[in-house]
């Protein structure tokens, strides 16, 4: 398999080039303008799934958005991969803080990309990312080198919640039937510290509505004497958090899974740089529960934070007012063993009664998910490592994630598989974010790690 550095050099440019081709369609899931627009990057997936020498590909329709699935089936007796993905991308604004369009890919080079990085919404998370799954699967059918079966399910709701995938999956068990999932929508150390995302959180995500007076008031003549929502909302969302940043919801903590000294210290051993941390956000200290390092905070203890807050006059000028109505967005981000559907329910009735007199609360359950751990001493896991080791000449470090992808803890459950999260992007690479962007080494090492995992694990099966 020495000819995939071969190939992917000798069709890197094209690479690059269909990719951009596909950065320039807006897959906005989150805003109905754009869902034409969704559709038809669904249409161009089935049409590189094809070109990739899938055997059969398929445009699923849904509820919602549709589902591309494609597949190249070899032989009943060989494993069969199940390669899952998103098309769909998060709404690029505020679009005045990007410095070339979302959706006019440009290749720049960064300290961190010297090679250059391809600057779109979606670059990363997951266009690119998926899209090495396609181009390695193209090498390996024209190279005779598919070892296995294979099948792709790549969906357009991924950024809102995944809730026609959940419907397929449920409907679709025998069709999706696989020995192992492998998703590349995390990310790794290091350029040259590859890992294996082992642990995702899970999440609950809620709105919270305050109300008071039964108009917006004069802050003059009310002012002082009624209880103002706003004022009220603050107080409620302040009182979330101790003086250590323990999160005061009761029970919140109750299934928290405390990990032994031994995996801390394991997870310690990660290369990390709190100083180059803190440097690349422009802050001056971290922040957060008292007893944890960062890399603990952000990925095996649970969290609770504002993502939104509005209410009263947010206009030019000033408006002397007393509003009727606060409102918040809060997310909490899970870990494995806390069910969000009861997470969810404490922090509804704890939300409630902390709500002092004069004021009514209404909370509005938004979606959620269940968090994911998988343990490493699986073939999956080993032949990723293998792979790692092979190109990057270093074995990959094991590593939980903060973020959440909630399908799949549902793929475990309904099609008793387990996941392989082979992630490729930075954390620099600004997923989310303005200036989103994805490195071309990053991208072609996917390309040439990819169909090294497919053979070990073929092998390992064996
Ligand atoms: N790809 C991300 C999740 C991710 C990114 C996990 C980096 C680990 C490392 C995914 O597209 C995402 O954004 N998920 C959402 C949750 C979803 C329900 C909207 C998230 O984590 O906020
Ligand atoms: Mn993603
Ligand atoms: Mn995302």
């Amino acid at each position: 398999m020495n000819n995939i550095k071969t190939y992917v050099n000798q069709h890197k440019d094209r690479f690059i080039n269909e990719l951009i081709e596909l950065l320039k369609i807006p897959s906005v899931s989150a805003d109905s303008a754009f869902s034409q627009d969704v559709i038809n990057t669904s249409l161009a997936i089935k049409t590189a799934l094809e070109n990739a020498g899938c055997d059969h590909v398929e445009i699923c329709e849904t509820p919602g958005y549709p589902i591309v699935y494609g597949e190249k089936i070899i032989h009943k007796n060989l494993p069969t991969v199940l390669v899952y993905g998103h098309y769909d991308v998060q709404p690029a604004d505020p679009i005045e803080l990007w410095d070339s369009p979302p959706f006019e890919p440009v290749i720049k080079k960064t300290d961190i990309h010297p090679d250059g990085a391809i600057f779109a919404r979606g670059a990363c998370d997951d266009k690119g990312q998926m899209y090495m799954h396609v181009k390695a699967l193209e090498y390996m059918i024209a190279n005779n080198e598919l070892p296995c079966n294979v099948k792709f399910m790549i969906e357009g709701e991924e950024e809102v919640g995944s809730k026609s995938l959940s419907w397929f999956v449920k409907q679709n068990q025998d069709k999706l039937a696989n020995d192992i999932i492998l998703i590349s929508d995390t990310g790794m150390i290091a350029k040259d510290v590859p890992s294996i995302t082992t642990g995702l959180r899970g999440l609950s995500y809620v709105q919270v509505e305050v109300t008071g007076p039964n108009r917006d008031l004069h802050s003059g003549l009310y002012g002082g004497a009624v209880a103002n929502p706003i004022n009220v909302l603050a107080k409620m969302i302040a009182s979330l958090h101790d003086e250590d940043n323990h999160i005061t919801i009761p029970g919140f903590y109750e299934k928290v899974e405390n990990l032994s000294d031994q995996e801390r210290a394991e997870m310690a051993k990660a290369p990390f740089s709190l100083d180059a941390y803190k440097k690349a956000l422009d802050i001056d200290a971290v922040y957060g529960e008292k007893g944890y390092t960062t890399n603990e905070r952000n990925s095996i203890r649970p969290t609770l934070d504002v993502n939104g807050i509005w209410g009263g006059y947010t206009g030019e000028g000033a408006k002397t007012v007393i509003a009727s109505k606060a409102y918040a967005k809060i997310s909490m981000r899970l870990v494995p063993h806390q069910d969000w559907n009861e997470i969810t329910a404490l922090f509804k009735t704890h939300f409630e009664n902390i709500a002092p007199k004069g004021v009514r609360v209404k909370v509005t359950p938004h979606h959620g998910g269940q968090g994911y751990v998988t343990p490493i001493d699986n073939i999956g896991y080993k032949a990723a490592n293998k792979a790692y080791t092979e190109t990057f000449g270093v074995e990959a470090i094991p590593q939980r994630s903060g973020g959440s992808i909630p399908i799949v803890a549902l793929f475990e459950e309904e099609l008793n598989s387990k996941t392989i999260l082979m992630g490729f992007g930075l954390d620099s690479d600004a997923i989310h974010s303005p200036n989103e962007h994805f490195g071309i080494f990053n991208y072609l090492k996917g390309i040439e790690t990819i169909p090294l995992f497919y053979k070990y694990f073929t092998e390992m099966n064996a």
